[in-house]
């Protein structure tokens, strides 16, 4: 049998295309670490450039294939799919010299101009759900008027530590966290002045150790006001995620929140639709806040829709109690939801990274 070099197998990989990023795999050098063991086994790995990323299947079948169609004389395949996240600030997207947080890859915010659409539901559940990947994540409370986190992970009477004069971020299901609510009495209302409060949102970015990060998501309060500008002067903001219920009423606040991320050059990543519809029990549902709101209003802004979530007891249960859906009941629906919309968000980065770089590189 001949021997197979790994020259032949780079040859036979130039045919596999990245879905994404619409070009092949040895160009994007993606393809790591090729071994070639006894009876032609063939061992590589693809770099990623996320771990939620929703075409790892395809992949690894499309390498397969392309391998046994030029190289017959092929034995055991192994495709391995570790990840690097991508991070546009370091192809200069962004200004980073001016970034306070260099070693954060990526900047996501949540917001939605309108109030109890579920933005705090889908940043935690992002985040849990982003973490469970592999990914490095950060989550911080930015709503200083009405924080959540603590009890949507059951953190109500945690206090951080200080140490070197920084805040330590509190860290559950994978994911660092800091709220305001960490350091003020539960019961005690917050009333913060705009500059209060556009301060406190720079403390949370420049005093807590946040170490090295894949993603730090904001979950954002409701409105267009001072501490979503804090967020867009202070950082490198990849891209904001719109919530939504599927409501007109809601829709006619929402467009407010990506009017104002347009202004602000802040990408929209897409739109996710949450409290979708209810499931009942014979498989069916039912659209209690009408059909195809989200879809309509993503379609009418030119924005992606990144997902659905139904509205469900275990939604609203997992936030009360502190164990986020995504973790305490994996298998429903609503999971199953929030999974795939975190791996579009981390695609739609993925995408906006690479364009980027291109662009530096052609610079
Ligand atoms: N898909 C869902 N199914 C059931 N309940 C949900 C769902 N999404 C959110 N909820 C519930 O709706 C309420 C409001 O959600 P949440 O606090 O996430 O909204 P918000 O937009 O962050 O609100 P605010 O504007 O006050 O910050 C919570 O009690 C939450 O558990
Ligand atoms: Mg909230």
């Amino acid at each position: 049998m001949p021997a197979i070099t790994e020259t032949q197998i780079l040859e036979a990989l130039g045919n596999v295309m990245e879905p994404d990023l619409k070009k092949d795999l040895v160009s994007l050098n993606m393809v790591k670490d090729i071994h070639i063991g006894t009876d032609n086994a063939i061992s590589l790995s693809v770099e990623l450039t996320t771990p939620a990323c929703p075409m790892k299947d395809h992949i690894r079948n499309a390498c397969v294939a392309a391998i046994r169609e030029h190289l017959p004389e092929a034995g055991e395949i192994t495709v391995n799919l570790p990840a690097k996240v991508t991070s546009g600030s370091s192809c200069g997207g962004h200004g980073e010299k001016d970034n306070p947080l260099p070693n954060v890859r990526n900047i996501i915010a949540v917001g939605s101009g309108k109030g109890g659409v579920g933005k705090s539901t889908v940043a935690v559940n992002l985040a849990v759900s982003l973490a469970g990947t592999g990914a490095k994540i950060g989550l911080i409370d930015a709503d200083l008027y009405g924080p959540s986190i603590p009890t949507m992970f059951g953190l109500e009477n945690k206090r951080p530590e200080v140490r070197n004069k920084s805040l330590i971020p509190i860290e559950k299901y994978g994911v660092k966290l800091m709220s305001i609510g960490f350091l003020i009495e539960s019961d005690n209302p917050v009333i913060w002045r705009g500059p209060m409060a556009s301060s406190a949102i720079k403390q949370f970015i420049t005093e807590v150790a946040w170490g090295e990060l894949d993603y730090l998501i904001f979950d954002l309060p409701p409105g267009t006001g001072d501490i979503q500008l804090t967020l867009v002067q202070m950082l490198p903001v990849n891209g904001a995620v719109i919530v939504t219920t599927p409501q007109d009423v809601a829709l006619s606040d929402v467009a407010k929140a990506v009017t104002m991320f347009r202004k602000v050059n802040v990408p929209l990543l897409g739109l996710i639709e949450n409290m979708s519809h209810y499931l009942l029990p014979d498989g069916t549902k039912d659209y209690i806040f009408g059909k195809g709101g989200g879809e309509k209003f993503a379609k009418a802004q030119g924005i992606t829709l990144l997902g659905s979530i139904p509205i469900g007891g275990m939604v609203r249960e997992g936030g009360d109690s502190g164990k986020p859906v995504v973790v305490e009941f994996p298998e429903s629906e609503a999971a199953d939801a929030i999974n795939k919309s975190a791996s579009e968000v981390a695609r739609q980065i993925s995408i906006n990274n690479a364009a980027a770089c291109a662009c530096k590189a052609g610079q």
